[in-house]
């Protein structure tokens, strides 16, 4: 499966769902999560997100492994978003900021 990772917090640009076929994308309030059981690995969203925060799970960056288990949590309790909507206000703000995972809401 693919993974969103740290970088989607307080962005949430949507870019990533256009191209995926299946679906699979869940949206909370300021984040994306990945459904692990709907991801075939087309690699099709990892191009489109501005802040480069989706990856694939065998190659999650130090850190960031805990998004496995993150994405597969919150896709239980978000709806599904097929269609791209405007980023967050302060998005181009938040792309900059590195430290951001206690900032997710859940
Ligand atoms: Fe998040 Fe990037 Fe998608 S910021 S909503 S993973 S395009």
């Amino acid at each position: 499966t693919h993974v969103v990772t740290e970088a989607c917090i307080h962005c949430k640009y949507t870019d990533c769902v256009v191209p995926c076929p299946v679906d699979c994308f869940h949206e909370g309030p300021n984040f994306l999560a990945i459904d692990p059981d709907e991801c075939i690995d087309c690699t099709l969203c990892v191009e489109e997100c501005p802040v480069h925060a989706i990856y694939r799970d065998v190659d999650l960056p130090d850190g960031q492994e805990v998004f496995l288990e993150i994405n597969a949590r919150l896709i239980t309790h978000w709806p599904v978003i097929v269609q791209k909507k405007p980023a967050l206000p302060e998005a181009e703000h938040w792309a900059q900021v590195e430290q951001k995972r206690h900032l997710l809401e859940e």
